[in-house]
């Protein structure tokens, strides 16, 4: 069975698709096999990994019964299953066991796994209570800026009505600090603040993703940015991040 983890946060702009699509590709180089969910109508992440949904989508197999979803294969230990834009329409469509939905789906695929990792939308949606029912984890990123702290209340929220309905297993997996700047008085003030903060220090990864500003060149040319520049930043800190989770996540 796959471990299965949701990287979720109401607020936008915070890392969750950086993290998402650099978590699995560091998770994938030290072969793990990976299956990443697009499920942000955005398709942030679908087009990084310069993937685009068919005719038969996400959508179909979320909203018919027995519609497999289209599977990516991005190298031997990376799938990726493409976002479509829509998406959008699950919110307002009418089906049954619609918070279920992708676990169905979930349940079929998971023994060809040793990782499934959703990617979703900055938002309290059916799309990203979705992916809380079908996960075990989810991790949250928070970044030192201000406002972002918000995010981080509603999610934790979600989770505990998630997992009072729908999945008593679900957990918060942990928060994870991003696109983090050390010459940053404010960012070096937050951090300080999270780390001494009862409500936060406990949640907090060891591994702090350090901003890279390379990052956006890699999504430009397609690529992690591990295979962009090894040595950069944020490319050792998601390796990090990877040996954390397959330390603390059984
Ligand atoms: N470590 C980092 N260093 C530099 N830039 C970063 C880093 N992490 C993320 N970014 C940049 O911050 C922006 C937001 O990141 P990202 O798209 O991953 O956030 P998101 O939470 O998925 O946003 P949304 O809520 O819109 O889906 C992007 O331009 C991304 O390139
Ligand atoms: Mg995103």
């Amino acid at each position: 069975m796959a471990i299965k983890i949701a990287i979720a946060c109401t607020k936008g702009g915070v890392s969750k698709t950086t993290t998402t699509f650099e978590l699995a590709s560091a998770l994938a180089r030290k072969k793990k096999k990976v299956l990443l969910f697009d499920l942000d109508p955005q398709g942030d992440c679908s087009t990084w990994a310069d993937v685009k949904s068919g005719e038969i989508s996400i959508f179909n197999s979320l909203t018919e019964k027995d519609t497999p979803p289209p599977i990516s294969h991005i190298n031997a230990y990376f799938d990726i299953i493409p976002s479509s834009s829509k998406l959008e329409s699950f919110e307002s469509f009418n089906v049954t066991g619609k918070e279920v939905r992708l676990k169905k789906i979930v349940d079929k695929l998971e023994d060809q796994y040793d990782y499934i990792i959703y990617d979703t939308q900055p938002a309290i949606s059916f799309l990203v209570g979705n992916a809380l029912v079908a996960s075990d984890y989810v991790i949250t990123p928070l970044t030192c800026d201000e406002f972002s702290v918000k995010g981080i209340t509603k999610i934790i929220e979600l989770i505990d009505d998630v997992q009072d309905v729908y999945n008593k297993n679900l957990k918060l997996g942990g928060i994870l600090i991003t696109n983090f700047h050390k010459g940053m008085t404010m960012h070096r003030e937050a951090l300080e603040y999270y780390k001494s903060s009862d409500v936060f220090k406990n949640k907090l990864f060891k591994t702090v993703i350090r901003q890279t500003q390379k990052i956006k060149t890699a999504v430009v040319k397609r690529m992690s940015i591990y295979d962009l520049d090894k040595t950069s930043h944020a490319a050792v800190d998601y390796q990090k991040l990877a040996e954390e989770i397959i330390k603390k996540f059984k």
